[in-house]
């Protein structure tokens, strides 16, 4: 896949499939924008089971964001989308979770699916804000401080 080949409805974000070069920046953002962030083999693996990947870059070229998306049959497991910290609340995670919406339609996907924290308020605004409607819960999904582990809010896009 080349860079650009779903231009989508927010033009000016420069997508390009994530490459094992690009992890360097991309763990860079995900161990500070998550306090129990992906591995490096989270992400090694992610990319060799051929997940949809994509980085985001500034014109400058550094990396402002990046998301992940699996796809089973018809429907789309969003990973991890995440906007570098000094660029949060500007925008980028709408465009870019925008630009998630487009490539699943145009992969003829029925829906896409994720978990989010019920305490992370900005992407729960974000993926509501897009249409995402809460369909459930997972209990004690997530890892958290001192051995206790935190809910997921199951939520789904249909397209
Ligand atoms: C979640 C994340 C991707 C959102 O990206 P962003 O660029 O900061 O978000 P945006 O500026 O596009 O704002 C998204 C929405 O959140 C709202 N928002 C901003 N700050 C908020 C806050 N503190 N509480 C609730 N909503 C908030 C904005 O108003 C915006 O709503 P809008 O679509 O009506 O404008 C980004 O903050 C991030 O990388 N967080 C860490 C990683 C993460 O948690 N990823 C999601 C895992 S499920």
């Amino acid at each position: 896949m080349s860079a650009q080949a779903f231009p989508g409805s927010v033009a000016q974000l420069r997508l390009a499939p994530m490459q094992p070069e690009d992890l360097d920046a991309v763990l860079s953002i995900e161990n500070t924008v998550y306090p129990h962030p992906w591995t490096p083999g989270n992400f090694k693996d992610a990319l060799q089971s051929g997940y949809q990947a994509w980085v985001a870059r500034e014109e400058v070229g550094n990396v402002l964001g990046y998301f992940l998306l699996m796809v089973v049959v018809d429907e789309g497991h969003l990973l991890n989308i995440s906007v570098r910290l000094d660029l949060h609340g500007r925008g980028f995670g709408r465009a870019l979770l925008a630009r998630v919406v487009s490539m699943a339609r145009e992969l003829g996907l029925a829906s896409i699916l994720l978990e989010v924290r019920p305490s992370n308020a900005r992407a729960i605004t974000l993926y509501g804000h897009a249409g995402f409607m809460s369909i459930g819960r997972r209990k004690a999904y997530y890892p958290a401080d001192e051995n206790v582990r935190e809910d997921a809010i199951v939520m789904r896009l249909s397209l």
